[in-house]
């Protein structure tokens, strides 16, 4: 019996030494791959950095370091004869190189956002417990051979709503850890809402006294319902740069989203003379869209927002900024209440000034005046702007990027006719939407239906006319909150689409394969585990908020044959 035991450990040492290329489990997968005998012993290792290596990327190198001490239990030395990092200015900023043999390792990258993607990378490779707190016995050894790697797309993002419900700081870090670990780079973050103003601004103390708070939430899907609870909250700017340098220490840029003239119910209850009514307004309690809009024929409007936005970028570095620009207008919503642009005599008079004939394109013409005097006023700081895929109706001027959210169409448009555009086709990317056919087994979704599967297959240059590609600068996910409380809803909305999200924005089309994604994902689960994030399991059949355990492999293979 001892003898067969022996013999079945030498041959796991064996079968371990080389693992094969299904055993890798990283995502998003590198771009090229190639394995050898042997590993790498982590454990206690001897750990070097070049002396010309910058801080951000030496800090990086170090919470790597950290990281695994705090799991193996054991501390590395600071020593040659183990892994070296190295800057190497031939490679581009976000790409990489590994280089793992039995005696070594060598990381190679030339900036901070390449060496953050090497250490994530080894932490994929590393037991999972390296992305927990406590010290765990494992196996703790990277398999040999060599990675290089870097993206498809520079603009990787996810997009978080904090106004609908508000997540905290120590909340958004964590959502920054999750990108970083699947290497997304920009974090938008939309900050002000009809339901909740979140920035504080000096100049405008109401937005957070009044437009950070509600009386009441409506219950579940009924919009009619209050459940009579204030409900609110803000950041500081303290903290919006705690969040700045935190996410920057990752590699992620922060771009903060005003959303203007519409969605900005919460800044007229605390500011009423920049509507068209003059008010009152009431912070919204209910989900939808909100008639009442800043009054683009009141010239106060312009110093509100310049003074706002003056404030954004002393807190945020981002080149771009989100000024929004969806959905101002409702159409036949409410027929007996027409959009105030109508039949305001301000913005009536601002048309005749601009010599917008009536008709129903002449309010995209006004938007596009308002969009356009912000997007100076940004440009002459040295900013540009990002809408949403409303702002390309009428007249958008040169050097906005469109955000394509109502489909595909907004980014072949916008790209057509020379914009830049960032692909969040609510198709493809809304994770607020369902992930199961089966509503009444899931927590709350806005509706839809968008499972890990179509998620995965979206191509985002699909559509894109030839020779226009480069004017997709990339692809992001949104996660809008309307029915979304709690962390662990906001993770279980987020993952594992998230993952699949990350393999459409930095793998090549032949390097994506959801047969093989789906293998990795077991090896996800015990890294979401380790982080004590929830996730879905429904690629597993298993539908829940709960945690449940995972499908056996036979049960897994069973399941997928039958879908
Ligand atoms: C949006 O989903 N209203 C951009
Ligand atoms: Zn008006």
């Amino acid at each position: 019996m001892r003898r067969f035991y022996l013999l079945f450990v030498l041959l796991a040492i064996f079968a371990c030494s080389k693992p094969k290329p299904q055993d890798f489990h990283v995502i998003p997968m590198p771009d090229q791959v190639t394995l050898t005998d042997g590993v790498f012993n982590v454990k206690g290792m001897a750990v070097n950095f070049d002396e010309n290596m910058d801080e951000a990327s030496f800090c990086a190198a170090l919470r790597f370091v950290d990281a695994l001490e705090t799991a193996s239990g054991e501390q590395c030395k600071l020593a040659d004869g183990g892994m070296l990092f190295v800057q190497n200015p031939a490679l581009a900023p976000e790409e990489y190189t590994i280089d793992i043999r039995p005696d070594g390792v060598l990381v190679q990258a030339s900036a901070l956002n390449g060496f953050v993607y090497a250490c994530e990378t080894m932490k994929q490779m590393l037991p999972a417990a390296i992305y927990g707190d406590k010290k765990v016995k494992a196996d703790w050894v990277l398999p040999c051979g060599s990675i290089k790697d870097k993206p498809r797309f520079a603009y990787r993002g996810m997009h978080l709503d904090p106004c609908r419900h508000f997540w905290t700081i120590e909340e958004t870090k964590r959502y920054l850890d999750v990108m970083t670990a699947y290497k997304l780079n920009r974090f938008h973050w939309h900050l002000t809402e009809d339901q909740g103003w979140r920035m504080e601004v000096k100049k405008y103390p109401r937005l957070t006294e009044i437009g950070a708070w509600r009386n009441g939430t409506c219950i579940g899907k009924d919009w009619d319902s209050n459940d009579g609870i204030r409900y609110g909250g803000y950041y500081t700017q303290d903290q919006m740069r705690e969040i700045v340098e935190y996410a920057a220490e990752r590699g992620i840029t922060v771009i903060p989203e005003i959303d203007l003239p519409g969605h900005m119910v919460a800044a007229l209850a605390a500011y009423p003379e920049l509507g068209c009514t003059g008010g009152p307004y009431e912070v919204w309690t209910r989900w939808g869209v909100a008639k009442d809009i800043l009054c683009a024929g009141n010239d106060q409007i312009f110093t509100f927002l310049e003074d706002v936005l003056t404030e954004m970028m002393d807190i945020f570095p981002s080149e771009y900024i989100h000024i929004g620009g969806d959905e101002c207008f409702d159409g036949d919503a409410e027929p007996d209440r027409p959009d105030p642009w109508d039949v305001c005599p301000k913005c009536a008079a601002r048309m005749k000034q601009l010599g917008i004939k009536p008709g129903p394109e002449a309010k995209h013409y006004l938007q596009n005046y308002v969009t356009a005097r912000v997007q100076k006023f940004l440009a002459d700081h040295g900013r540009k702007i990002i809408g949403w895929d409303e702002i390309l109706e009428g007249d958008l001027t040169p050097g906005a990027t469109v955000m394509s959210w109502r489909g595909v169409s907004g980014g072949i448009k916008a790209a057509a006719k020379g914009f830049d555009a960032i692909m969040t086709p609510t198709t493809y990317l809304y994770f607020d939407y369902y992930q199961s056919r089966e509503r009444d087994k899931e927590p709350f979704g806005i509706g839809g239906f968008l499972p890990l599967d179509k998620v995965y297959g979206y191509e985002p240059l699909e559509g894109i006319p030839a020779g226009a590609e480069d004017h997709i600068l990339g692809v992001q996910a949104n996660m809008w909150t309307e029915y979304i409380a709690t962390k662990e809803h906001l993770d279980y909305m987020l993952l594992p689409r998230m993952c699949a999200l990350s393999e459409i924005q930095w793998c090549a089309p032949d390097k994506k394969n959801y047969d093989r994604f789906l293998q990795s994902l077991d090896h996800t689960e015990e890294i979401l585990d380790a982080m004590g994030v929830n996730y879905c399991l429904d690629h597993t059949g298993l539908i829940g908020l709960d945690r449940q355990p995972a499908r056996t492999p036979e049960e897994l293979e069973e399941y997928l044959a039958a879908k």
